[in-house]
Protein backbone atom coordinates (compact mmCIF):
# COMPACT_ATOMS: atom_id res chain seq x y z
CA UNK A 1 0.00 0.00 0.00
CA UNK A 2 1.29 3.54 -0.67
CA UNK A 3 -0.64 6.44 -0.48
CA UNK A 4 -3.53 4.59 1.22
CA UNK A 5 -4.35 2.77 -2.63
CA UNK A 6 -3.49 -1.26 -1.87
CA UNK A 7 -2.06 -2.71 -4.69
CA UNK A 8 0.55 -4.99 -6.81
CA UNK A 9 1.46 -4.41 -9.81
CA UNK A 10 4.58 -4.43 -12.39
CA UNK A 11 5.35 -0.72 -11.58
CA UNK A 12 3.64 2.41 -10.99
CA UNK A 13 6.17 4.50 -13.32
CA UNK A 14 4.53 3.01 -16.46
CA UNK A 15 1.48 5.01 -15.05
CA UNK A 16 1.77 7.79 -17.25
CA UNK A 17 2.26 5.89 -20.50
CA UNK A 18 -0.95 3.69 -19.74
CA UNK A 19 -2.79 7.35 -18.95
CA UNK A 20 -2.30 7.91 -22.44
CA UNK A 21 -3.21 4.98 -23.65
CA UNK A 22 -6.44 5.18 -21.34
CA UNK A 23 -6.91 8.89 -22.45
CA UNK A 24 -7.47 7.35 -26.58
CA UNK A 25 -9.38 4.58 -25.81
CA UNK A 26 -12.05 6.29 -24.26
CA UNK A 27 -12.21 8.33 -27.39
CA UNK A 28 -13.19 4.81 -28.65
CA UNK A 29 -15.49 3.88 -25.80
CA UNK A 30 -18.61 5.65 -26.34
CA UNK A 31 -20.86 3.97 -24.89
CA UNK A 32 -19.01 4.15 -21.53
CA UNK A 33 -18.35 7.74 -21.94
CA UNK A 34 -21.90 8.62 -22.51
CA UNK A 35 -22.94 6.72 -19.26
CA UNK A 36 -20.09 8.63 -17.27
CA UNK A 37 -22.38 11.59 -18.67
CA UNK A 38 -25.86 10.50 -17.87
CA UNK A 39 -24.89 8.35 -14.64
CA UNK A 40 -22.33 10.48 -13.64
CA UNK A 41 -23.78 13.52 -11.70
CA UNK A 42 -26.38 10.73 -9.74
CA UNK A 43 -23.72 8.89 -8.51
CA UNK A 44 -26.36 5.61 -8.87
CA UNK A 45 -23.75 3.13 -8.24
CA UNK A 46 -22.72 5.17 -4.37
CA UNK A 47 -22.05 2.09 -2.02
CA UNK A 48 -21.97 -0.32 -4.04
CA UNK A 49 -18.42 -2.36 -3.68
CA UNK A 50 -17.32 -3.84 -7.01
CA UNK A 51 -15.14 -6.67 -6.75
CA UNK A 52 -13.39 -7.26 -10.10
CA UNK A 53 -11.83 -9.87 -12.09
CA UNK A 54 -11.49 -9.15 -15.26
CA UNK A 55 -8.23 -8.45 -18.06
CA UNK A 56 -6.52 -5.94 -16.37
CA UNK A 57 -6.25 -4.33 -20.17
CA UNK A 58 -6.68 -0.48 -20.66
CA UNK A 59 -10.01 -1.29 -21.95
CA UNK A 60 -10.76 -2.73 -18.40
CA UNK A 61 -9.20 0.72 -17.08
CA UNK A 62 -11.63 2.92 -18.89
CA UNK A 63 -14.17 0.24 -17.07
CA UNK A 64 -13.00 0.46 -14.23
CA UNK A 65 -12.82 4.22 -14.10
CA UNK A 66 -16.78 4.66 -15.33
CA UNK A 67 -17.54 2.37 -12.49
CA UNK A 68 -15.88 4.95 -9.85
CA UNK A 69 -17.50 7.57 -11.66
CA UNK A 70 -20.85 6.12 -10.92
CA UNK A 71 -19.94 6.26 -7.18
CA UNK A 72 -18.48 3.20 -6.94
CA UNK A 73 -16.13 1.64 -4.67
CA UNK A 74 -13.98 -0.57 -6.67
CA UNK A 75 -11.02 -3.12 -6.35
CA UNK A 76 -9.46 -5.86 -9.48
CA UNK A 77 -7.39 -8.78 -10.55
CA UNK A 78 -7.10 -10.23 -13.37
CA UNK A 79 -9.02 -13.66 -15.09
CA UNK A 80 -5.70 -14.46 -16.90
CA UNK A 81 -2.08 -14.49 -15.70
CA UNK A 82 -0.45 -13.37 -18.98
CA UNK A 83 -3.31 -10.63 -20.09
CA UNK A 84 -2.73 -7.85 -17.78
CA UNK A 85 -1.31 -4.63 -19.77
CA UNK A 86 1.24 -3.57 -16.70
CA UNK A 87 0.78 0.00 -17.59
CA UNK A 88 -3.00 0.54 -17.57
CA UNK A 89 -2.61 -1.51 -14.35
CA UNK A 90 -0.24 0.96 -12.83
CA UNK A 91 -2.49 3.66 -14.07
CA UNK A 92 -5.60 2.69 -12.30
CA UNK A 93 -3.53 2.60 -9.38
CA UNK A 94 -2.04 6.16 -9.46
CA UNK A 95 -5.56 7.54 -11.11
CA UNK A 96 -5.96 10.61 -12.89
CA UNK A 97 -4.83 13.09 -9.90
CA UNK A 98 -2.38 10.83 -8.12
CA UNK A 99 1.60 10.30 -9.05
CA UNK A 100 3.52 7.04 -8.40
CA UNK A 101 4.81 8.16 -5.39
CA UNK A 102 1.45 8.93 -4.31
CA UNK A 103 -1.48 6.95 -5.89
CA UNK A 104 -4.82 7.88 -5.11
CA UNK A 105 -6.50 6.20 -7.58
CA UNK A 106 -8.39 2.04 -7.77
CA UNK A 107 -6.74 -1.10 -5.50
CA UNK A 108 -5.24 -3.21 -8.47
CA UNK A 109 -3.94 -6.59 -8.00
CA UNK A 110 -2.43 -7.54 -11.62
CA UNK A 111 0.55 -7.60 -13.78
CA UNK A 112 1.28 -9.55 -16.94
CA UNK A 113 2.88 -13.17 -16.30
CA UNK A 114 1.69 -13.93 -12.91
CA UNK A 115 2.19 -17.77 -11.50
CA UNK A 116 -1.69 -19.24 -10.50
CA UNK A 117 -0.21 -18.70 -7.12
CA UNK A 118 -0.01 -15.29 -7.39
CA UNK A 119 -2.89 -15.11 -9.79
CA UNK A 120 -5.28 -16.55 -7.23
CA UNK A 121 -3.88 -14.66 -4.33
CA UNK A 122 -4.82 -11.55 -6.18
CA UNK A 123 -8.33 -13.28 -6.65
CA UNK A 124 -8.68 -13.27 -2.68
CA UNK A 125 -7.57 -9.03 -2.71
CA UNK A 126 -10.47 -8.55 -4.70
CA UNK A 127 -12.70 -9.38 -1.59
CA UNK A 128 -10.95 -7.47 0.94
CA UNK A 129 -12.80 -3.70 0.99
CA UNK A 130 -10.59 -3.02 4.94
CA UNK A 131 -12.83 -2.82 8.18
CA UNK A 132 -15.47 -0.91 9.78
CA UNK A 133 -15.69 1.41 13.11
CA UNK A 134 -15.38 -1.48 14.83
CA UNK A 135 -12.98 -3.31 13.00
CA UNK A 136 -15.04 -5.58 11.20
CA UNK A 137 -14.15 -7.02 7.94
CA UNK A 138 -15.99 -5.33 4.59
CA UNK A 139 -16.58 -7.64 2.03
CA UNK A 140 -18.15 -6.14 -1.63
CA UNK A 141 -21.69 -6.17 -2.49
CA UNK A 142 -21.18 -7.11 -6.15
CA UNK A 143 -18.69 -9.39 -8.53
CA UNK A 144 -17.64 -8.64 -12.01
CA UNK A 145 -16.68 -11.57 -13.13
CA UNK A 146 -14.88 -13.27 -16.39
CA UNK A 147 -14.82 -16.76 -16.78
CA UNK A 148 -16.15 -16.75 -13.10
CA UNK A 149 -12.98 -17.76 -11.03
CA UNK A 150 -13.55 -15.01 -8.58
CA UNK A 151 -17.18 -16.49 -8.02
CA UNK A 152 -15.96 -19.91 -8.07
CA UNK A 153 -14.09 -18.91 -4.81
CA UNK A 154 -16.82 -17.67 -3.28
CA UNK A 155 -18.56 -20.74 -3.52
CA UNK A 156 -15.77 -23.39 -2.95
CA UNK A 157 -15.33 -21.38 0.46
CA UNK A 158 -18.66 -21.12 1.45
CA UNK A 159 -19.41 -25.28 0.58
CA UNK A 160 -15.69 -25.85 2.71
CA UNK A 161 -16.45 -23.85 5.43
CA UNK A 162 -20.46 -25.35 5.91
CA UNK A 163 -18.23 -29.07 5.76
CA UNK A 164 -15.69 -27.92 8.34
CA UNK A 165 -12.60 -28.42 5.92
CA UNK A 166 -11.30 -28.17 3.08
CA UNK A 167 -10.71 -31.80 1.17
CA UNK A 168 -7.25 -32.84 -0.44
CA UNK A 169 -6.65 -32.66 -4.14
CA UNK A 170 -7.84 -35.82 -5.87
CA UNK A 171 -5.12 -37.62 -8.24
CA UNK A 172 -7.56 -36.56 -11.36
CA UNK A 173 -7.72 -32.74 -10.30
CA UNK A 174 -5.38 -29.97 -11.83
CA UNK A 175 -2.41 -28.32 -10.66
CA UNK A 176 -4.62 -25.08 -10.48
CA UNK A 177 -7.54 -26.84 -8.76
CA UNK A 178 -4.59 -27.71 -5.93
CA UNK A 179 -3.92 -24.04 -5.97
CA UNK A 180 -7.42 -23.28 -5.47
CA UNK A 181 -8.09 -25.87 -2.40
CA UNK A 182 -4.46 -24.68 -0.45
CA UNK A 183 -5.70 -20.68 -0.76
CA UNK A 184 -8.99 -21.94 0.34
CA UNK A 185 -7.50 -24.07 3.09
CA UNK A 186 -5.00 -21.20 4.36
CA UNK A 187 -8.00 -18.95 4.69
CA UNK A 188 -10.38 -21.39 6.45
CA UNK A 189 -7.22 -21.29 8.94
CA UNK A 190 -7.26 -17.63 9.40
CA UNK A 191 -10.41 -17.13 9.29
CA UNK A 192 -13.44 -20.24 9.64
CA UNK A 193 -16.08 -18.08 8.25
CA UNK A 194 -14.40 -15.79 5.60
CA UNK A 195 -16.26 -16.82 2.26
CA UNK A 196 -19.75 -17.43 4.16
CA UNK A 197 -19.72 -13.42 5.29
CA UNK A 198 -18.51 -12.65 2.55
CA UNK A 199 -20.92 -14.01 0.50
CA UNK A 200 -24.01 -13.19 2.61
CA UNK A 201 -22.65 -9.59 1.70
CA UNK A 202 -22.78 -10.25 -2.10
CA UNK A 203 -25.84 -9.30 -4.02
CA UNK A 204 -24.52 -10.16 -7.24
CA UNK A 205 -22.61 -10.99 -10.52
CA UNK A 206 -22.52 -10.11 -13.77
CA UNK A 207 -20.45 -12.73 -15.94
CA UNK A 208 -18.54 -11.56 -19.18
CA UNK A 209 -18.25 -14.69 -20.75
CA UNK A 210 -19.44 -17.94 -22.41
CA UNK A 211 -17.66 -20.30 -20.03
CA UNK A 212 -18.40 -18.22 -16.95
CA UNK A 213 -21.74 -17.98 -17.69
CA UNK A 214 -22.06 -21.43 -18.30
CA UNK A 215 -20.83 -22.42 -14.37
CA UNK A 216 -23.43 -20.08 -13.29
CA UNK A 217 -26.34 -22.24 -15.17
CA UNK A 218 -24.84 -25.13 -13.99
CA UNK A 219 -24.61 -23.86 -10.36
CA UNK A 220 -28.67 -22.47 -11.01
CA UNK A 221 -29.55 -25.96 -12.08
CA UNK A 222 -27.48 -28.01 -9.11
CA UNK A 223 -29.65 -25.73 -6.85
CA UNK A 224 -26.07 -24.34 -5.60
CA UNK A 225 -25.99 -20.44 -7.16
CA UNK A 226 -25.89 -18.11 -4.08
CA UNK A 227 -26.99 -14.98 -5.57
CA UNK A 228 -28.15 -13.76 -8.71
CA UNK A 229 -26.33 -13.38 -11.70
CA UNK A 230 -26.50 -11.18 -14.84
CA UNK A 231 -25.36 -13.28 -17.74
CA UNK A 232 -23.54 -10.02 -19.55
CA UNK A 233 -22.26 -12.84 -22.34
CA UNK A 234 -25.76 -12.89 -23.74
CA UNK A 235 -26.75 -9.15 -24.33
CA UNK A 236 -27.02 -9.57 -28.29
CA UNK A 237 -24.26 -6.47 -27.99
CA UNK A 238 -21.94 -8.51 -25.89
CA UNK A 239 -21.47 -12.08 -28.03
CA UNK A 240 -22.37 -11.08 -30.83
CA UNK A 241 -19.90 -8.13 -31.62
CA UNK A 242 -17.74 -8.96 -28.48
CA UNK A 243 -16.54 -12.48 -28.91
CA UNK A 244 -17.09 -12.41 -33.15
CA UNK A 245 -15.44 -9.08 -34.24
CA UNK A 246 -13.58 -8.83 -31.21
CA UNK A 247 -11.42 -11.87 -32.08
CA UNK A 248 -11.99 -11.22 -35.93
CA UNK A 249 -8.98 -8.00 -34.90
CA UNK A 250 -7.19 -9.99 -31.76
CA UNK A 251 -6.92 -13.42 -33.09
CA UNK A 252 -4.06 -12.20 -36.19
CA UNK A 253 -3.16 -9.75 -33.38
CA UNK A 254 -1.88 -12.02 -31.29
CA UNK A 255 -0.62 -14.25 -34.13
CA UNK A 256 1.30 -11.55 -36.13
CA UNK A 257 3.08 -10.11 -32.34
CA UNK A 258 3.90 -13.95 -31.32
CA UNK A 259 5.33 -14.83 -34.82
CA UNK A 260 5.22 -12.58 -37.53
CA UNK A 261 3.85 -15.65 -39.37
CA UNK A 262 2.46 -14.69 -43.11
CA UNK A 263 -1.29 -16.43 -43.07
CA UNK A 264 -2.12 -16.09 -47.07
CA UNK A 265 -2.38 -19.37 -48.18
CA UNK A 266 -1.80 -21.40 -45.13
CA UNK A 267 -3.64 -24.09 -43.79
CA UNK A 268 -5.88 -23.30 -40.74
CA UNK A 269 -7.77 -25.19 -38.30
CA UNK A 270 -10.35 -23.82 -36.25
CA UNK A 271 -11.87 -26.14 -33.52
CA UNK A 272 -15.56 -24.56 -32.80
CA UNK A 273 -17.80 -22.23 -34.93
CA UNK A 274 -19.72 -20.05 -32.06
CA UNK A 275 -19.35 -16.51 -32.16
CA UNK A 276 -15.76 -17.00 -31.29
CA UNK A 277 -15.09 -19.51 -33.87
CA UNK A 278 -16.93 -17.36 -36.17
CA UNK A 279 -14.66 -13.93 -35.99
CA UNK A 280 -11.60 -16.08 -36.36
CA UNK A 281 -12.03 -18.11 -39.71
CA UNK A 282 -13.32 -14.94 -40.76
CA UNK A 283 -10.13 -13.19 -39.84
CA UNK A 284 -8.23 -15.77 -41.23
CA UNK A 285 -9.95 -16.03 -44.81
CA UNK A 286 -9.12 -12.45 -44.48
CA UNK A 287 -5.91 -12.80 -44.98
CA UNK A 288 -6.03 -15.21 -47.25
CA UNK A 289 -5.62 -18.69 -45.44
CA UNK A 290 -7.57 -21.68 -46.34
CA UNK A 291 -9.40 -22.58 -43.38
CA UNK A 292 -11.06 -25.61 -42.27
CA UNK A 293 -13.36 -25.82 -39.39
CA UNK A 294 -14.67 -28.12 -36.96
CA UNK A 295 -17.98 -28.75 -34.77
CA UNK A 296 -19.91 -31.14 -32.72
CA UNK A 297 -22.81 -29.15 -33.20
CA UNK A 298 -24.87 -30.01 -36.57
CA UNK A 299 -26.30 -26.21 -36.93
CA UNK A 300 -23.28 -24.43 -36.25
CA UNK A 301 -21.48 -27.05 -39.47
CA UNK A 302 -23.86 -25.98 -41.60
CA UNK A 303 -23.47 -22.42 -40.95
CA UNK A 304 -20.16 -23.04 -41.42
CA UNK A 305 -19.93 -25.17 -45.08
CA UNK A 306 -22.80 -22.36 -46.07
CA UNK A 307 -20.14 -20.32 -45.32
CA UNK A 308 -17.47 -21.24 -47.41
CA UNK A 309 -15.68 -23.58 -44.75
CA UNK A 310 -14.72 -26.98 -45.53
CA UNK A 311 -15.92 -28.63 -42.46
CA UNK A 312 -14.38 -31.56 -41.24
CA UNK A 313 -12.52 -33.63 -38.62
CA UNK A 314 -8.90 -32.74 -36.78
CA UNK A 315 -7.73 -36.04 -37.06
CA UNK A 316 -8.16 -36.24 -40.65
CA UNK A 317 -6.22 -33.12 -41.31
CA UNK A 318 -3.60 -32.64 -38.94
CA UNK A 319 -0.47 -33.47 -41.25
CA UNK A 320 -1.76 -30.45 -43.61
CA UNK A 321 -2.05 -27.69 -40.70
CA UNK A 322 -0.05 -24.45 -40.27
CA UNK A 323 -1.98 -22.71 -37.94
CA UNK A 324 -4.94 -24.47 -35.14
CA UNK A 325 -6.74 -22.27 -33.18
CA UNK A 326 -9.29 -23.85 -30.73
CA UNK A 327 -12.15 -21.47 -30.07
CA UNK A 328 -14.58 -24.02 -28.28
CA UNK A 329 -15.11 -23.72 -24.58
CA UNK A 330 -15.23 -27.41 -24.07
CA UNK A 331 -12.32 -29.32 -22.36
CA UNK A 332 -9.48 -31.52 -24.46
CA UNK A 333 -9.96 -30.11 -28.30
CA UNK A 334 -6.79 -31.02 -29.06
CA UNK A 335 -4.88 -34.00 -27.30
CA UNK A 336 -1.16 -34.64 -26.98
CA UNK A 337 -1.39 -37.32 -29.71
CA UNK A 338 -2.64 -34.78 -32.30
CA UNK A 339 -0.33 -32.28 -31.06
CA UNK A 340 2.36 -34.86 -32.05
CA UNK A 341 1.16 -35.58 -35.99
CA UNK A 342 0.92 -31.86 -36.49
CA UNK A 343 3.57 -30.56 -39.25
CA UNK A 344 6.64 -29.37 -38.15
CA UNK A 345 6.54 -25.76 -36.54
CA UNK A 346 2.64 -25.28 -36.61
CA UNK A 347 1.65 -22.94 -34.59
CA UNK A 348 -0.97 -23.75 -31.70
CA UNK A 349 -3.02 -20.97 -30.41
CA UNK A 350 -5.98 -21.40 -28.01
CA UNK A 351 -9.05 -18.43 -27.98
CA UNK A 352 -11.38 -20.43 -25.67
CA UNK A 353 -11.64 -19.00 -21.85
CA UNK A 354 -9.20 -22.11 -20.56
CA UNK A 355 -6.03 -23.33 -20.94
CA UNK A 356 -7.70 -27.14 -21.15
CA UNK A 357 -8.74 -27.21 -25.07
CA UNK A 358 -5.02 -27.74 -25.53
CA UNK A 359 -4.01 -30.87 -23.40
CA UNK A 360 -1.29 -28.16 -22.31
CA UNK A 361 -0.90 -30.96 -18.74
CA UNK A 362 -0.01 -33.90 -21.10
CA UNK A 363 2.37 -31.97 -23.40
CA UNK A 364 4.18 -30.86 -20.14
CA UNK A 365 4.41 -34.34 -18.73
CA UNK A 366 4.84 -36.11 -22.03
CA UNK A 367 8.33 -37.96 -21.93
CA UNK A 368 10.65 -36.68 -23.85
CA UNK A 369 9.20 -33.47 -25.26
CA UNK A 370 11.24 -29.98 -24.50
CA UNK A 371 10.28 -26.63 -24.26
CA UNK A 372 12.25 -23.86 -25.46
CA UNK A 373 11.02 -20.29 -24.89
CA UNK A 374 11.33 -18.07 -27.93
CA UNK A 375 10.39 -14.74 -26.12
CA UNK A 376 7.67 -14.70 -23.35
CA UNK A 377 4.21 -16.65 -24.18
CA UNK A 378 5.44 -18.40 -27.35
CA UNK A 379 7.23 -21.46 -26.73
CA UNK A 380 8.72 -24.28 -28.99
CA UNK A 381 7.89 -27.73 -27.61
CA UNK A 382 10.13 -30.09 -29.32
CA UNK A 383 8.35 -33.78 -29.12
CA UNK A 384 10.06 -37.24 -28.96
CA UNK A 385 8.89 -37.78 -32.88
CA UNK A 386 11.55 -35.25 -33.91
CA UNK A 387 9.15 -32.42 -35.11
CA UNK A 388 8.62 -29.13 -32.93
CA UNK A 389 5.16 -27.33 -32.43
CA UNK A 390 4.96 -23.65 -31.62
CA UNK A 391 2.68 -23.31 -28.68
CA UNK A 392 1.08 -19.30 -27.94
CA UNK A 393 0.53 -18.25 -24.28
CA UNK A 394 0.86 -21.80 -22.82
CA UNK A 395 -2.44 -22.55 -24.49
CA UNK A 396 -3.96 -19.66 -22.39
CA UNK A 397 -5.79 -16.81 -24.30
CA UNK A 398 -3.16 -15.58 -26.55
CA UNK A 399 -5.26 -13.08 -27.96
CA UNK A 400 -4.64 -11.40 -24.73
CA UNK A 401 -1.07 -13.09 -23.55
CA UNK A 402 0.36 -12.56 -27.02
CA UNK A 403 -1.67 -9.41 -27.88
CA UNK A 404 -3.67 -6.62 -25.66
CA UNK A 405 -7.16 -8.16 -26.26
CA UNK A 406 -9.60 -6.94 -28.33
CA UNK A 407 -10.02 -3.31 -29.10
CA UNK A 408 -11.70 -0.54 -27.09
CA UNK A 409 -14.59 -0.03 -29.61
CA UNK A 410 -16.04 -3.13 -29.22
CA UNK A 411 -15.29 -3.14 -25.28
CA UNK A 412 -17.15 -0.35 -24.98
CA UNK A 413 -20.08 -2.57 -26.17
CA UNK A 414 -19.45 -5.44 -23.88
CA UNK A 415 -18.37 -3.02 -21.03
CA UNK A 416 -21.21 -0.74 -21.30
CA UNK A 417 -23.49 -3.98 -20.87
CA UNK A 418 -21.83 -4.50 -17.57
CA UNK A 419 -21.87 -1.31 -16.04
CA UNK A 420 -25.72 -1.82 -16.93
CA UNK A 421 -25.95 -4.76 -15.11
CA UNK A 422 -24.05 -3.67 -12.65
CA UNK A 423 -26.46 -1.01 -12.20
CA UNK A 424 -29.61 -3.33 -12.07
CA UNK A 425 -28.30 -5.25 -9.56
CA UNK A 426 -27.52 -2.33 -7.32
CA UNK A 427 -30.42 -0.52 -7.80
CA UNK A 428 -33.48 -3.01 -8.90
CA UNK A 429 -32.35 -6.16 -6.70
CA UNK A 430 -36.04 -6.93 -5.79
CA UNK A 431 -36.39 -7.50 -9.72
CA UNK A 432 -33.44 -10.28 -9.28
CA UNK A 433 -34.53 -13.46 -7.09
CA UNK A 434 -31.46 -15.90 -7.11
CA UNK A 435 -31.03 -16.78 -10.92
CA UNK A 436 -29.42 -16.34 -14.16
CA UNK A 437 -30.77 -13.27 -16.15
CA UNK A 438 -30.08 -11.52 -19.42
CA UNK A 439 -30.25 -7.58 -19.66
CA UNK A 440 -34.24 -5.90 -21.06
CA UNK A 441 -33.92 -5.80 -24.47
CA UNK A 442 -34.40 -2.19 -24.32
CA UNK A 443 -30.89 -2.06 -22.88
CA UNK A 444 -29.35 -3.87 -25.46
CA UNK A 445 -30.38 -1.71 -28.05
CA UNK A 446 -29.52 0.76 -26.12
CA UNK A 447 -26.13 -0.05 -26.01
CA UNK A 448 -26.42 -0.24 -29.93
CA UNK A 449 -27.42 3.03 -29.85
CA UNK A 450 -24.87 4.41 -27.77
CA UNK A 451 -22.30 3.22 -30.79
CA UNK A 452 -24.34 4.66 -34.10
CA UNK A 453 -22.76 8.03 -33.98
CA UNK A 454 -19.34 7.50 -33.61
CA UNK A 455 -19.39 5.08 -36.56
CA UNK A 456 -21.46 8.06 -38.49
CA UNK A 457 -24.30 5.47 -38.90
CA UNK A 458 -27.92 7.22 -39.35
CA UNK A 459 -30.71 4.91 -38.04
CA UNK A 460 -33.93 4.92 -39.51
CA UNK A 461 -37.08 5.68 -37.83
CA UNK A 462 -40.14 3.83 -37.85
CA UNK A 463 -43.38 5.94 -38.90
CA UNK A 464 -46.34 5.10 -36.67
CA UNK A 465 -48.37 3.44 -39.22
CA UNK A 466 -44.74 1.16 -39.79
CA UNK A 467 -44.37 0.23 -36.13
CA UNK A 468 -48.25 -0.48 -36.06
CA UNK A 469 -47.81 -2.73 -38.87
CA UNK A 470 -45.20 -4.83 -37.82
CA UNK A 471 -46.37 -4.61 -34.08
CA UNK A 472 -43.62 -2.99 -32.18
CA UNK A 473 -43.59 0.01 -30.30
CA UNK A 474 -41.56 2.86 -32.16
CA UNK A 475 -39.42 3.43 -29.43
CA UNK A 476 -38.84 -0.38 -29.10
CA UNK A 477 -37.81 -3.21 -28.17
CA UNK A 478 -37.95 -4.01 -32.01
CA UNK A 479 -37.45 -7.55 -31.73
CA UNK A 480 -39.27 -11.15 -30.03
CA UNK A 481 -36.69 -11.98 -27.19
CA UNK A 482 -36.46 -15.37 -29.20
CA UNK A 483 -35.11 -13.39 -32.60
CA UNK A 484 -31.31 -14.30 -33.09
CA UNK A 485 -30.01 -11.40 -35.03
P1 LIG B 1 -20.14 -20.73 -28.44
O1 LIG B 1 -20.87 -21.65 -27.54
O2 LIG B 1 -20.86 -19.74 -29.27
O3 LIG B 1 -19.20 -21.57 -29.43
C1 LIG B 1 -18.44 -22.68 -29.09
C2 LIG B 1 -18.66 -23.71 -30.22
O4 LIG B 1 -17.75 -24.80 -30.04
C3 LIG B 1 -20.07 -24.29 -30.21
O5 LIG B 1 -20.69 -24.07 -31.47
C4 LIG B 1 -19.84 -25.78 -29.93
O6 LIG B 1 -20.77 -26.59 -30.62
C5 LIG B 1 -18.42 -25.98 -30.42
N1 LIG B 1 -17.72 -27.13 -29.83
C6 LIG B 1 -17.81 -27.62 -28.57
N2 LIG B 1 -17.00 -28.67 -28.41
C7 LIG B 1 -16.37 -28.84 -29.60
C8 LIG B 1 -15.40 -29.77 -30.07
N3 LIG B 1 -14.95 -30.75 -29.29
N4 LIG B 1 -14.96 -29.65 -31.35
C9 LIG B 1 -15.44 -28.68 -32.16
N5 LIG B 1 -16.37 -27.78 -31.78
C10 LIG B 1 -16.82 -27.86 -30.51
O7 LIG B 1 -19.08 -19.99 -27.51
P2 LIG B 1 -18.23 -18.67 -27.87
O8 LIG B 1 -18.95 -17.48 -27.39
O9 LIG B 1 -17.78 -18.76 -29.27
O10 LIG B 1 -17.00 -18.84 -26.87
C11 LIG B 1 -16.03 -19.88 -27.04
C12 LIG B 1 -14.96 -19.73 -25.96
O11 LIG B 1 -14.27 -18.49 -26.15
C13 LIG B 1 -15.50 -19.65 -24.54
O12 LIG B 1 -14.59 -20.28 -23.67
C14 LIG B 1 -15.55 -18.17 -24.25
O13 LIG B 1 -15.56 -17.90 -22.88
C15 LIG B 1 -14.31 -17.71 -24.95
N6 LIG B 1 -14.24 -16.31 -25.36
C16 LIG B 1 -12.99 -15.85 -25.65
C17 LIG B 1 -12.79 -14.55 -26.06
C18 LIG B 1 -11.42 -14.08 -26.33
O14 LIG B 1 -11.17 -12.87 -26.28
N7 LIG B 1 -10.48 -14.90 -26.66
C19 LIG B 1 -13.92 -13.61 -26.21
C20 LIG B 1 -15.20 -14.21 -25.94
C21 LIG B 1 -15.34 -15.51 -25.54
Amino acid sequence: TSGGVPHRVRDLTLAESGRHQIRLAEHEMPGLMSLRDEFGPHQPLAGARIAGSLHMTVQTAVLIETLVALGAEVRWASCNIFSTQDEAAAAVVVGRTGTPESPAGTPVFAWKGETLEEYWWATQQIFDFGTDDSGAPIGPTLILDDGGDATLLVHKGVQFEAAGGVPEAAPGDSHEYGVILGVLRDSMQSDPQRWTRIAAGIQGVTEETTTGVHRLYELHRDGKLLFPAINVNDSVTKSKFDNKYGIRHSLPDGLNRATDVLMGGKTVFVCGYGDVGKGSADALRGQGARVIVSEIDPINALQAAMDGYQVARLDDHLGEIDILVTATGNENVVTVEQLQKLKNLAIVANVGHFDNEIDMAGLESLPGAERIEIKPQVHEWRLPTGTSILVLSEGRLMNLGNATGHPSFVMSASFTNQVLAQLELHTRLDQYPTGVYVLPKFLDEKVARLHLDALGARLTTLTPRQAQYIGVPSEGPYKVDHYRY
